[in-house]
């Protein structure tokens, strides 16, 4: 049972903010103080470059850095080796699509996508389609809008190279039926790149029992600094792959009429790192272990079910996700705009996204300028749902006056 009091107390922002309702996690976490100490110590105390000094304290920063990547790698059940550092869940997608894409994809090869696909996991393909020549197929949804295996092998061809998909979706809160979709993707020799910003923060992820070739996430929705990501590779994918950024710390040889680079993952991580970031990440890692992810999973679960049980009740309120299991609540107040609604729970200090979230193929689809969106973690308890019950009776009456 996750106890939300003594949880509370780990994130200072509440200190300030004793009434503060946080219902944006799905957007960026908040972030825990052990997290931001031990960003604050290695910055006070350290402090240095990586990979790069002949002295003690580098020497110490880099295996501080290293440690932060078998901490990753532990929690997402990866090699070492696997893990790219990125500058967040975008750049690891572009780094998929930009380097695997570009080196392989031919005029009529098809990829796979969908419509449940943030802009960061969907444009990077689009581009590399544009450029090559290929066909972008998306997979229809089904009556609730939701990815399903069916659906998936309507699509699915002879010609698929690529299935670039969602594990959760970051509007709907769906969870794709990914191992299935890998599984089919594989028997055609495709390969299948996740979006999993939604889905590393907030549930337990096997990169080998997945078997998925790329798996993309970033540091902050799961409680570490900002500015930091992974990108999961299979190691001999990431082996085959170019870099897109060349400099400083993943070149081997340099000459003037040639030059190589490093192994992965170094040869994709050019220049100076996010040496802070990267430590706060693995720390972010031990700080979810300690709570225990399943665990997260279930409190936000429950959370959520529980509101859009109450807000599907109140007469001009539309639910989008009621079929959801994870902790985000796509809804609107009826005949409102978003972000109009959005201003009545600002006033009442509750925190919700509203608009496209980047996302715009679904809003699209669900014939909307843009939803409201909810999303819970374990910081968040059941008073928080009645603060968001009743700010949307506020926003129904408010506007209905009109
Ligand atoms: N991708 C983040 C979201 O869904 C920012 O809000």
């Amino acid at each position: 049972m996750i106890d939300t009091n003594k949880i509370r107390k780990m994130f200072r922002v509440y200190e300030n903010n004793p009434n503060l309702v946080y219902l944006d996690s799905a957007a960026s976490a908040l972030k825990p103080d052990f997290v931001n100490q031990k960003v604050y110590e290695f910055n006070s105390f350290n402090g240095v470059n990586v990979h790069r000094g002949v002295y003690e304290l580098s020497y110490e920063a880099t295996n501080m850095y290293e440690d932060a990547r078998q901490k990753v790698a532990n929690f997402i059940n990866s090699p070492f080796d696997s893990v790219v550092f990125t500058r967040g869940a975008s750049d690891a997608l572009n780094l998929v699509a930009l380097s695997y894409g570009m080196q392989n994809i031919k005029p009529g090869d098809e990829i796979v996508t969908s419509l449940l696909e943030h802009h960061s996991s969907h444009m990077p393909w689009f581009n590399v389609a544009k450029k090559k020549g290929a066909i972008i197929k998306y997979i229809p949804l089904d009556e609730n809008n939701m990815i399903t295996v069916e659906n998936f092998k309507s699509v699915l061809t002879d010609k698929t190279k690529v299935v670039a998909i969602t594990y959760v979706s970051n509007v709907m809160g769906y969870v794709s039926p990914i191992k299935e979709i890998i599984r089919l993707a594989h028997k055609k020799n495709a390969i299948v790149s996740l979006d999993a910003a939604q889905a590393v923060p907030h549930m337990k992820i096997d990169v080998k029992d997945l078997d998925c070739d790329f798996l993309s996430f970033s540091g902050h929705k799961m409680c570490a600094p900002f500015g930091v990501g992974v990108l999961y590779g299979k190691k001999e994918l990431l082996d085959i792959m170019e870099p897109v950024e060349f400099g400083g710390d993943m070149a081997d040889t340099v000459m003037m009429d040639n030059q190589t680079y490093k192994d992965a993952p170094y040869k994709f991580e050019t220049g100076t790192p996010m040496v802070s970031e990267v430590i706060g990440l693995g720390y972010a890692c031990d700080f979810l272990n300690s709570i225990g992810i399943e665990e997260i999973e279930r409190h936000e679960n429950m959370l959520a079910l529980e509101a859009k049980r109450r807000l599907s009740q109140i007469k001009g309120v539309t639910v989008y996700n009621m079929k959801a299991t994870t902790g985000v609540i796509a809804f609107n107040i009826d005949g409102v705009h978003p972000h109009d609604a959005a201003s009545v729970f600002d006033k009442n200090n509750v925190c919700i996204r509203a608009g496209h979230h980047c996302a715009q193929l679904i809003t699209r689809h669900l014939g909307v300028l843009g939803t409201l969106r909810a999303s819970f973690y374990m910081y968040n308890d059941l008073k928080d749902v009645d603060r968001l019950v009743e700010s949307a009776k506020e926003a129904v009456e408010f506007f209905g006056q009109f």
